[in-house]
């Protein structure tokens, strides 16, 4: 065998390693923000000028970071114990599901959360807006789903706060939640506001979702169910992301 022969057979082509291994679909007809929306200020610079390039999901796409469970440890769900005292403001609990867009839950995979305190500031470098920072809160947690694709976190209720888009502009309280899933194409960096927020209608951020029911995803529903008594109201939010683009086979023995 020549040197060229045996490095060709040696060689792994990219058709090799994927495979027939499935990608996910691609998200809904209008679930997703424009990437210009010109009533959201900074889409206006980050908007791509040029067409998009369409990208097959191939493996590093479909596959993604592994976290052990001893990378994130069990008090990280709880931004009310990071400090010697309790922070200011309301207790929530903060709780749902992670799926896939198949409904099958997604386990082991990381959700992180960041959020302003209770007076609707940042511990942030670039956050100078006009309100105090509380000493006993960091606003930065994270959690594993568990084998049923559960979270939970209790923090405090974070307050509203001016983001000068434009005349009297407020954002509405909001917790900013980034999941890995168990694909890079699954990551998602989404936000959750509340139920009853009057500035949710205003705000161009959420309005920025055309579809109507997407948009409502975006908000919590309350828990009666989870919320403890004379400790903690709770919100429940489910977060879904792509699936495998497959259809599920009978099980044998049906
Ligand atoms: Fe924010």
């Amino acid at each position: 065998m020549s040197d060229l022969a045996a490095y060709e057979s040696a060689y792994i082509t990219h058709e090799d390693v994927i495979g027939d291994v499935a990608g996910y679909r691609r998200p809904y007809y209008k679930t997703q923000p424009e990437y210009l929306y010109p009533p959201y200020r900074s889409t206006i610079k980050r908007a791509p000028t040029r067409s998009l390039v369409w990208l097959p999901h191939t493996l590093s796409e479909i596959t993604g970071p592994v976290f052990g469970y001893d990378d994130v440890k069990p008090d990280d769900a709880d931004l009310t114990r990071q400090h010697s005292g309790e922070p200011l403001g309301e207790r929530i609990i903060v709780s749902g599901r992670l799926l896939d867009e198949n409904s099958k839950p997604v386990v082991k995979a990381l959700i992180e959360l960041w959020q302003a305190n209770a007076a609707g500031r940042y511990r942030h470098d670039v956050d100078d807006h006009d309100a105090p920072l509380d000493p006993n809160f960091t606003g930065g947690g994270r959690v594993l789903t568990d084998a049923h694709g559960n979270y939970r976190f209790i923090t405090i209720k974070p307050g509203a706060y001016p983001w000068r888009n434009h005349y009297n502009a407020w954002r509405p309280a909001h917790l900013h939640f980034s999941v890995f899933g168990i694909g890079l194409a699954q990551r998602l960096v989404t936000q959750m506001h509340f139920p009853g927020d009057p500035l949710i209608s205003y705000d161009p951020m959420f309005n920025s979702v055309p579809d109507d029911n997407a948009r409502q995803r975006l908000i919590s529903q309350f828990d009666w169910e989870g919320t403890i008594p004379d400790f903690a109201i709770a919100f429940r939010f489910d977060i879904v992301l792509r699936g495998r683009e497959q259809t599920f086979t009978q099980s044998t023995r049906s």
